[in-house]
């Protein structure tokens, strides 16, 4: 059971004697890593994180996730960015896309825009049921959230109470400071912390993405194992590490011109994990005007879609294609004696050799195309496995941005949004800036 990354379709746009090349420069990487001597070295908590984590705060969290599924039927869970991608992420991916249709405890996700319309529904879905809320900002100022959690706040009490709406409010965020630290504290909020180490887009193993992925009902002891298992086989660096070669391998196809990484997956329980990997790279990389731009499909719906770009388009992207070996369950399909539609060479099988079968011709139709193919294999899809790719994605990630020379653990560009938007709504010391943007907006 690993991680494995296959090169096998990278064959033609990349050679063995470029990875022999580049490996020094990937060596190098690992050694500033792992001495922590590099760019954003106070933010490598993420590194040792599956064996270095608070147990006592663990416990706390499989606790809190118990009382939650006994006493609740929705579970908010308020956050953006990093403090929510990899907790809806992983429970997508365990769960399905159809997660909240199949389970008894629903969770919803907001504070992750500033739509009317998403607030509305989600209070609509919350009419008659009974609630938790676990709001988590490592700030607790990110506008999104904070606002989120003004309405949700107000209507837990208004529901239950000051008393046991506290009760029902977890909060995941700084440990000393902050205002959600002080808000928590004033009104009695059990809380979890964000290390400071951690930066929010690496934060999916801390209880940022814990707790709501324990209170789905998912086994977070076998995804820290999984992860444990990732930390000590990608430890070394050695011209097998799997995870590594993907840092490299992306590494030599961006100097060869291919700027776009397409992360594609025949599953649509991915979904979510594309968004998390795009978060994770594209935060990361993407500064001093430099990076691979992380895109995503899912396949084969895509292909219908994508597929013609992909196979025929401007040639400046190649494709990392997550090959989970084996589904939750298969699916047989039947013989049909009549054959009106002409598919009974698909039938007498299951499913999966089909999408498999889906897979292959593509990669190779893409490859025709003058598509590098790097193919990332998963064994199958459940905690453990999940816990390896988290990791795997998290440490190949670091020694991608450190090849390509920025510190891959800041993100200076999130701010310049903000300002703006604090301007043009009229945020108390924005006031200089505000009239400079209503001009250039002419009005
Ligand atoms: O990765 C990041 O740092 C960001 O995506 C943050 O997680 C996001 O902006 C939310 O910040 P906070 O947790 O402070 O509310």
């Amino acid at each position: 059971m690993a991680v494995k990354f296959n090169g096998k379709y990278l064959n033609g746009f990349v050679t063995q004697a470029e990875f022999d090349n580049i490996y020094s420069q990937v060596e190098l990487c690992h050694n500033v890593l792992h001495a922590k001597s590099g760019a954003g070295n106070d933010f490598l908590g993420w590194l040792d994180l599956p064996f270095e984590y608070d147990k006592e705060e663990f416990e706390r969290i499989k606790k809190a996730a118990e009382k939650i599924r006994s006493d609740s039927d929705v579970l908010l869970v308020i956050g953006i960015g990093g403090s929510y991608l990899g907790a809806r992420a992983a429970i997508e991916y365990l769960g399905s896309a159809q997660y909240n249709d199949l389970s008894d405890l629903k969770v919803y996700f907001v504070g992750n825009n500033i739509s009317p319309d998403y607030m509305n529904n989600i209070l609509k879905l919350c009419e008659g049921k009974r609630l938790s809320v676990n709001v988590i900002s490592k700030s607790g100022t990110t506008t999104e959230s904070a606002l989120a959690f003004r309405v949700f706040k107000k209507l837990m009490e208004d529901r239950y109470g000051k008393e046991e709406a506290a009760k029902r409010i977890y909060a995941t965020t700084d440990k000393a400071r902050g205002t959600l630290k002080t808000l928590s504290d004033k009104e009695g909020y059990e809380t979890f912390v964000i290390p400071d180490d951690v930066g929010g887009r690496f934060s999916v193993l801390t209880a940022v993405g814990l707790l709501p992925i324990a209170a789905a009902g998912f086994d977070i002891d076998k995804l820290m194992a999984g992860a444990q298992a990732a930390c000590k086989e990608y430890e070394t660096c050695t011209p097998d590490n799997d995870c590594y070669k993907y840092a490299a391998a992306r590494n030599i196809l961006l100097r060869k011109g291919k700027a776009i990484e397409l992360m594609a997956c025949y599953d649509p329980d991915w979904t979510l994990m594309n968004e998390w990997y795009k978060q994770l790279y594209g935060e990361s990389e993407g500064k001093d005007q430099k990076g691979l731009f992380p895109a995503s499909v899912i396949y084969s719906t895509d292909l219908h879609s994508m597929g013609q770009f992909v196979q025929d388009g401007s040639r400046t992207m190649f494709e990392t294609v997550i090959d989970i070996k084996a589904p939750k369950q298969d699916f047989f399909l039947e013989e049909d004696p009549e054959n009106a539609d002409g598919l009974n060479f698909l039938a007498n099988q299951n499913m999966s050799v089909v999408n498999a079968n889906a897979m292959k011709g593509t990669i190779l139709a893409h490859n025709d195309g003058g598509v590098p193919n790097i193919v990332v294999e998963l064994d199958g899809k459940d905690e453990e496995n999940l816990g390896r790719a988290i990791y795997f994605f998290e440490k190949a990630c670091a020694i991608s941005g450190y090849l390509l020379g920025v510190n891959p653990f800041n993100q200076p560009g999130v701010e310049d949004y903000k300002k703006n938007m604090f301007a043009l709504l009229g945020k108390p010391g924005y006031e200089a800036q505000r009239d400079e943007l209503l001009k250039k907006l002419g009005e």
